[in-house]
């Protein structure tokens, strides 16, 4: 019979702990849709002893007793950041252990050194998690390499389309990055949402997936939420429009621009009507006309579900 699947998750936090209850509430589903059964072998934290809601897995605040176990075949890091969690990963690739992350900034900034570190290991680089959570944006666009992309706008960043709904309904941009936090919507450093980071790494990913070459988060033009004023959110609306924190790639014949920043929709489309997590990704290309992706783009479930569906595949694929 064929051994479970070892995954090991570093990081026990909102992603971690909703993987590790994910991986315990549905065993039989994972093993039938896996082709092999799946087991959490332990998961690693700052702080091992602070409780947490993620059922009865081992926590160690070593991550190399998990790197080194043999019986773990896939390391899942959900810690976040460049570092440790660039060290780690190229770790796990040296120990030939395959590697799942939700890390945008580091496979964004990583980006060459990470699939090189794979491909010398034969093991694989998933983060579907990194973009648009739950909503398969990455699996979509390794799927379009045949089509030439024209245009791709989306919301990639709830904190920032909470903000701008928020300030829609009167309230000002403080008081609305507040209410964000509050909610769990925004990042832990707020600039990397309002000053446009967090969606630039998740443009650079998908731009680079479509490319089929790294296109750097720095080549990402970046404008902050910031300067955004209720005066300029009245006036869209008084146009029937709204304002939000657009991401865009422009494919062009010489070359790809992508930027980030504010910029009006109809009030009437998906954009427009997105008023928190959720995420919008619309891609124009050639061969496939016009498709969009419409979802829940953050929260702990979601992004379980995209990290569970990295792991497998990298089962089916018979690791
Ligand atoms: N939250 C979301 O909705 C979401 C959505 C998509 C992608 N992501 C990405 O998923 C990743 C994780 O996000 P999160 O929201 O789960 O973060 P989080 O709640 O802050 O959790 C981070 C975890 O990493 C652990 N950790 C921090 N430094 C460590 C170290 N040096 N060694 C070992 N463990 C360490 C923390 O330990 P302690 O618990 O002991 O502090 C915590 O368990 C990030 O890359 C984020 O961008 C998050």
């Amino acid at each position: 019979m064929t051994r479970p699947l070892g995954v090991a998750l570093l990081g026990l936090g909102t992603v971690g702990s909703a993987v590790a209850r994910a991986m315990g509430d549905r065993e039989k589903r994972l093993a039938a849709t896996a082709g092999r059964a799946l087991r959490l072998v332990g998961a690693c934290a700052r702080d091992p002893g602070k409780p947490r809601d993620a059922g009865g897995v081992p926590v160690t605040a070593d991550p190399f007793t998990l790197l080194d176990d043999p019986e773990v075949d896939v390391v899942v890091e959900v810690i976040g950041g460049m570092e440790p969690a660039r060290d780690l990963q190229l770790a796990a690739f040296e120990r030939g252990k395959h590697v799942v992350t939700a890390n945008k900034e580091l496979v964004a900034r990583e980006w060459r050194q990470l699939h090189e570190a794979a491909r010398l290991a034969k093991r694989e680089l998933r983060f579907e998690a990194a973009v648009g959570a739950a909503i398969p944006v990455v699996a979509a666009a390794r799927a379009l390499g045949a089509v030439r992309p024209r245009v791709l706008s989306g919301l990639l960043n709830g904190t920032t389309t909470y903000i701008c709904s928020r300030m829609e309904e009167g309230a000002a941009f403080d008081a609305a990055l507040a209410e964000a936090q509050a909610k769990g919507y925004a990042e832990a450093d707020p600039s990397a949402d309002v000053d446009g980071w967090d969606p630039a790494y998740k443009l650079s990913i998908l731009v680079s997936l479509l490319e089929g070459r790294w296109f750097p988060p720095d080549g990402v033009r970046r404008s902050s939420l910031r300067s955004l004023t209720l005066e300029q959110v009245a006036e869209a609306a008084a146009r029937g429009s709204a304002v939000r924190y657009l991401a865009v790639a422009d494919f062009g014949e010489r070359a790809t621009k992508a930027r980030v920043g504010i910029e009006e929709v109809r009030a009437s489309s998906l954009e427009g009507q997105a008023t928190g997590p959720t995420n919008v990704v619309r891609l124009e290309t050639d061969l496939a006309g016009t498709l969009t992706f419409v979802g829940p783009g953050a929260g702990g479930n979601a992004t379980a579900a995209a990290i569970l569906g990295d792991v497998i595949a990298i089962a089916q694929r018979g690791a």
